[in-house]
């Protein structure tokens, strides 16, 4: 395909308000929507705020939402689109805006210090872990996360609800509590702390009817919600009804023997 003309639409202003603003711009074989937001930056409007890092689909930092979905401007190739069709490129709506395409995901940073860390077993030195491959693979699959925060930008517990934002930690912590859990090494429930009952309890898990949303965005195909938030569903409910259970479980924690 050879070069052609695009219609962009793209958010300007900041946090008392703004538009779209309109760019026609060149469009070549293989572009990314980043490579077009760069051109508006690099011909047009050179004071155009837009965050990116890696250009790779790794640092997660390009955010933004084309044409009303959640994307990753970086991996969304401008093939995907029609040559007449307008492309819209606007911040990620659940955060406040600082300017143009950029937002404040401090909210993230916050719920993740409110995820209480690793736990080490007693006992057991630096080096002297082991697991089984099984464990390793199960929480192997959420360790992909690149934190670009589209799933906790999609979710509508706060996409529409601000109200929400103290007591939901959003799909992407829940997740981080989620891979602790199953975590046959940490030793939080020695401490008395159950991590999927205070998931329930303290960072909104109950908020959460597994729409899937959060999946359908996840650059990283991650299986947010089949693998991390109703498997602690249950497990938060289990333990709510038989506590007991919840206790020999951690007490005859599978261990690699050796
Ligand atoms: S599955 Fe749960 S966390 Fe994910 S978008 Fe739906 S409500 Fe939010
Ligand atoms: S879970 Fe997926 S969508 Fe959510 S922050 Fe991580 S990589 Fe992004
Ligand atoms: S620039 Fe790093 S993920 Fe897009």
């Amino acid at each position: 395909m050879s070069g052609y003309e695009a219609l962009f639409k793209v958010w300007r202003g900041d946090a008392s308000g703004g538009d779209l603003e309109d760019f026609r711009v060149e469009v070549n074989d293989g572009e990314v929507v980043l490579d077009i937001i760069h051109r508006i930056q690099a011909t047009r409007a050179p004071d155009l705020a837009v965050r990116w890092n890696c250009k790779a689909g790794k640092c997660g930092s390009c955010s933004a939402e084309i044409n009303g979905r959640p994307r990753l401007m970086c991996m969304t190739r401008m093939s995907v689109f029609a040559r007449e069709e307008t492309v819209t490129v606007t911040p990620l709506r659940a955060f406040p805006v600082v300017r143009d395409l950029v937002t404040d995901v401090g909210f993230n940073y916050a719920k993740a210090r409110e995820v209480p860390a690793f736990v080490p077993p007693a006992g057991v030195g630096p080096g002297e872990y082991r697991m089984m491959q099984e464990d390793v693979d199960r929480s192997q699959e959420f360790r992909k996360c690149i934190e670009c925060f589209l799933c906790q930008n999609t979710c509508h517990v706060v996409r529409d609800h601000e109200e929400n934002k103290p007591v939901f930690a959003g799909p992407r912590f829940l997740m981080r509590i989620a891979e602790l859990d199953m975590h046959p090494l940490d030793a939080a429930a020695e401490t008395g702390r159950d991590r999927a009952r205070t998931a329930q309890d303290e960072h909104g898990l109950g908020y959460c009817n597994i729409t899937k949303c959060c999946t359908e965005v996840c650059p990283e195909s991650i299986r947010i919600t089949d693998n991390a938030l109703i498997p602690m569903k249950e497990r938060a409910v289990d333990r709510k009804y038989d506590p007991l259970v919840w206790l020999g479980s951690k007490i005859g924690r599978r261990r690699p023997p050796g």
